[in-house]
């Protein structure tokens, strides 16, 4: 079955909520409301082209004109800026901020490479400049390829996937929205982006400003973990959850649950009835399968434990028939 028709597009999006104005809202960055997005930021960057929103933000195609002025041959840059509507919040600064901060810290050839965080002075607007990505996101490949990637194709995207979330994790990052639309498929290989939701390990890198879940509340519907949606904070075993919902639907096209959200599946035990895909090598499948536990107790992986799977050579036939008989 191909879950991924235009109604579900919805539930790809990164819910997000600030909370009531009854929650105590943290200080003000500044005291100025945002203005309309301009065509000059900073000075130096100019928009072109709008390249993509989601949940929170703008991802605008932008000319660095300083770059240009110095003769660069490629002086594009992206540029992300906060929606409207989370731009006026007085915690919007931050939150960019964080994105901006957390993703510095995550240097790796399959993570977006940053450049700049800005205030623009005139609009008040926060913005960020990264590498401008060219290539289809793996939701535009999955809607391409409604029966999944074969196992070929697969490996050569979970492998630098699973590179870059263990890379994160071992410095004490989690991307807190994993999710096809976050991340593309560039000429040069695969990009995570978007770590607007993402949190320090808890007691790791200090000073790193942290989302207060008590003020907003976000995730993405069909990939978020059940004890997120149940309130808890985010934690590395969501990330390997959001994981094994992508790795599953990048082979065999479809969503583990369907339109079902972690807690409705979690209502009818679906994470026990779950096939192997038929794109998935069976030494893949206990992995992957665990990864999926709608109870994190029993999700007993992580990322590490995930790549280590995918990265195992497949054993062909002839060389389980060439085994040597014991004795
Ligand atoms: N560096 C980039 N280069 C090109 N396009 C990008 C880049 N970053 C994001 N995009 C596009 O913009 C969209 C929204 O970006 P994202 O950072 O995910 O915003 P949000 O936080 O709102 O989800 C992406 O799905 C992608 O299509
Ligand atoms: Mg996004």
């Amino acid at each position: 079955m191909n879950d991924r028709l235009p109604a579900a597009a919805a539930a790809n999006l990164t819910y997000f909520a600030f909370a009531s104005a009854a929650t105590p809202a943290a200080p003000r960055g500044t005291a100025r409301p945002v203005g309309a997005l301009p065509e000059l930021l900073g000075g130096r960057y100019r928009i072109e082209r709008l390249l993509g929103v989601g949940g929170m933000g703008a991802v605008y195609r932008a000319r660095d004109l300083l770059r240009e002025q110095f003769g660069d041959p490629e002086p594009w840059v992206a540029l992300k800026t906060l929606s409207d509507d989370c731009a006026d919040y007085p915690d919007a600064h931050a939150l960019l901020y964080s994105e901006f901060a957390l993703t510095a810290r995550v240097n790796h050839r399959h993570v977006v490479r940053l450049f700049n965080f800005e205030v623009d002075s005139a609009s008040q607007r926060a913005f960020i400049t990264l590498e401008l990505l060219k290539g289809p996101t793996l939701d535009q490949l999955l809607d391409e390829r409604p029966g999944g990637l074969p196992w070929a194709e697969l490996r050569d995207i979970a492998v630098p996937l699973l590179e870059a979330v263990a890379h994160a994790h071992s410095l004490g990052v989690l991307h807190g929205d994993l999710k096809p639309g976050n991340l593309l498929l560039a000429a040069d290989g695969l990009r995570l982006f978007d770590f607007g939701l993402g949190q320090a390990v808890a007691g790791r890198l200090p000073g790193l400003p942290r989302l207060c879940r008590e003020r907003i509340t976000a995730w993405t519907p069909r990939y978020a973990a059940a004890e997120l949606l149940d309130g808890a904070p985010l934690a590395a075993a969501a990330d390997v959850y959001a994981l094994g919902c992508l790795l599953f639907e990048l082979c065999s096209g479809s969503h583990p649950f369907g339109r079902l959200d972690a807690r409705q599946a979690r209502e009818q035990a679906l994470d026990c009835q779950l096939q192997r895909p038929a794109n998935l090598p069976t030494h893949c499948w206990p992995a992957l399968r665990t990864a999926l536990a709608l109870d994190p107790i029993q999700r007993r992986i992580d990322v590490a434990g995930l790549l280590a799977a995918f990265r195992a050579p497949t054993q062909s036939w002839l060389r389980r028939w060439l085994r040597p008989v014991p004795g």
